[in-house]
């Protein structure tokens, strides 16, 4: 079966996502659920109250159906798989335990692949990979662009301690190796840190990046840099990338920029001054590190768009509001009539 290029209805296709209730994994059954899909979405327990979000998603009483999958289930991840016209492989561990990321990360990609292949209806696996799976080189020169052609060094991460760039690395190569040996149609899809509005109730690990700074419990920032994505351009790339014919092989999902911490205090505090920011970082020896260049060209090639990194910061703060996991703003300028407006008025006042 092949996706036509520009479609723009799923109807009468039927995919699935593993790890649905997710950050990211909500977001693409939200998508997939507005373009007409019909989704099989596995969790680890379709009755938990941290996945109801999802059935409240427009089109999810008629068209998705929550299907128990753990990673290290292979009967399972065929069930859900079986008969689907595509998969979005988006679950993972996400954590530094080496027990708990690395066998169920690169355990379940290989069944995910093999469930795709067996189905003989699969006819792209589009898996969520990281930028973990591709930045951790010391031996990268400081003015190289990272694109798509990078690797993590397993053995840097293994020294390092960075069992989640570790596990994500050997799930990455493991479901390339699969690809090529079953003859599966694979995609990767690279966000770099991921912000934005949460479906689901619960705060996950990538937003802890920035409630830490507000709700008091650092007081410094680290001398570090990071790239952002907005989730919902994250999740579109994802559906870019499988509905496109053409293509193929990896994508790095980013806005351009990449910030160090400082830029990230100083562009919430603009925004909201009322929460208690640090404004010392903790380094106060080493020289300030350098942001390194990061490529978008290839999503943005297929026509996807990408939110700045502000505006990332600034909407995962507001959802941080709405579900009271921040106190609500108590003036302007977060919550004011037009966030749109005040956001491009704060915008004009941040320098980075
Ligand atoms: N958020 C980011 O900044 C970011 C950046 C780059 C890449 N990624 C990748 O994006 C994907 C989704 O991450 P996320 O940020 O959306 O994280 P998340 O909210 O923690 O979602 C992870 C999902 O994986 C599922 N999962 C974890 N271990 C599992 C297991 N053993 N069996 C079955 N399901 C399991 C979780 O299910 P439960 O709800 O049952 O725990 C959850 O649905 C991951 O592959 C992650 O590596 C994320």
């Amino acid at each position: 079966m092949t996706v036509g290029e520009g479609t723009t209805t799923g109807h009468g296709l039927t995919v699935c996502v593993t790890g649905a209730g997710g950050f990211i994994g909500s977001w693409i059954v939200k998508l997939l659920l507005e373009k007409g899909y019909a989704v099989r979405g596995t969790v680890r327990n379709p009755d938990d109250a941290k996945n109801a979000h999802l059935r409240g998603l427009a089109g999810a009483a008629e068209r998705l159906t929550l299907c128990k999958a753990d990673l290290l289930d292979a009967g399972a991840l065929r069930h859900a798989i079986a008969g689907c016209h595509g998969v979005f492989h988006t679950a993972s561990p996400v954590t530094d335990d080496p027990e708990e990321m690395v066998e169920p990360a690169v355990r379940g990609t290989r069944y995910v692949m093999d469930a795709a292949a067996a189905s003989g209806t699969v006819g792209r696996v589009v898996m969520t990979s990281s930028i973990g799976a591709v930045a951790m080189d010391p031996n990268r020169a400081p003015d190289a662009v990272v694109d798509e052609s990078c690797w993590s060094d397993l053995d840097f991460c293994k020294k390092t301690k960075n069992w989640y760039c570790y596990g994500k690395t050997v799930a990455e190569r493991a479901a390339w190796e699969a690809a090529a040996e079953l003859g599966v149609d694979l995609v990767v899809v690279i966000p770099v840190l991921v912000q934005g509005p949460a479906l689901q109730p619960a705060v996950n690990a990538s937003l802890t990046h920035v409630l830490k700074y507000l709700n008091g419990s650092t007081q410094t920032y680290a001398n570090a840099v990071q790239a952002y994505v907005h989730v919902r351009d994250t999740a579109a790339a994802h559906l870019r990338v499988f509905e496109a014919p053409s293509a193929a092989g990896r994508y790095l999902c980013a806005d351009g920029a990449v910030l160090h911490r400082e830029d990230v205090v100083t562009i919430l505090r603009k925004f909201f001054p009322q929460y208690p920011i640090p404004n010392r970082c903790s380094d106060e020896v080493n020289p300030r590190k350098q942001p390194y260049k990061i490529s978008n060209q290839r999503l943005r090639d297929l026509g996807v768009e990408f939110a700045p990194a502000a505006q990332c910061l600034y909407d995962t703060v507001v959802s941080f509001q709405d579900k009271g996991i921040l106190p609500a703003a108590p003036a302007p300028p977060a919550r004011c009539n037009s966030e749109v407006f005040c956001f491009k008025e704060v915008m004009k006042h941040v320098e980075l």
